[in-house]
């Protein structure tokens, strides 16, 4: 073999190897923004905004992206206590992907948050959720912690009512 097929054979070789790492990490980039396009979906779409982000639900949701899932320092008293939305944006960009999984599935929390919406989601939306939070970053300051019952809460707090009693599921 001629040294100059050899030369040219080696290029060859050495660009289509080039090109299917390019192919390889566009096709990776691609399904990371289709996980994280479909995170956002499904946070929109699970009103996770609405509380977790301050302001959100006044402002009908013009709330900048950079600011979302940041935590409220609005609390939410009942006869659990009070309770605060907590920064997503720190605790979710604490855990591994494993440990996300393993933490949504088993959430329990005080109202009002509906961790049952949580429970139910499949391994690929719990994927795409912490891959969209994860593509965020982190941002903001820890929600304020969660008071007992029976301590009134310093900054402002929407007071739930207690239940009518036809509302009791089950009675
Ligand atoms: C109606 C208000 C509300 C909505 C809507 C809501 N949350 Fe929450 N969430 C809270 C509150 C309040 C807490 C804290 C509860 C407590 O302290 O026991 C919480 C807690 C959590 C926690 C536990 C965090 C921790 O550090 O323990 C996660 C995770 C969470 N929410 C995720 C979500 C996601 C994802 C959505 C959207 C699908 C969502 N929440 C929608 C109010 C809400």
């Amino acid at each position: 073999m001629s040294k100059t097929l050899m030369t040219a054979l080696l290029l060859a070789g050495a660009f289509g190897a080039l090109a299917a790492f390019a192919a390889g990490k566009t096709a990776a980039d691609n399904s990371d923004a289709r996980l994280v396009a479909r995170g956002r979906y499904l946070v929109m779409l699970g009103g996770c905004n609405d509380c977790h982000t301050p302001g959100f639900a006044l402002a009908a949701g013009n709330v900048s992206e950079t600011q979302w899932l940041t935590g409220d320092r609005l609390g939410w008293q009942g006869d659990w206590g009070t309770t605060y939305p907590p920064n997503l944006r720190l605790r979710i960009n604490a855990m591994d992907l494993a440990t996300w999984k393993a933490f949504a599935k088993n959430l329990r929390t005080r109202p009002p948050m509906p961790y049952w919406a949580i429970n139910a989601m499949s391994d690929d939306d719990l994927e795409a959720l912490w891959a969209y939070v994860h593509s965020l970053g982190r941002a903001g300051e820890p929600a304020p912690a969660a008071l007992p019952p029976g301590v009134a809460p310093k900054g402002p707090a929407v007071t739930f009512p207690a239940a009518p009693p036809t509302a009791v599921a089950g009675k």
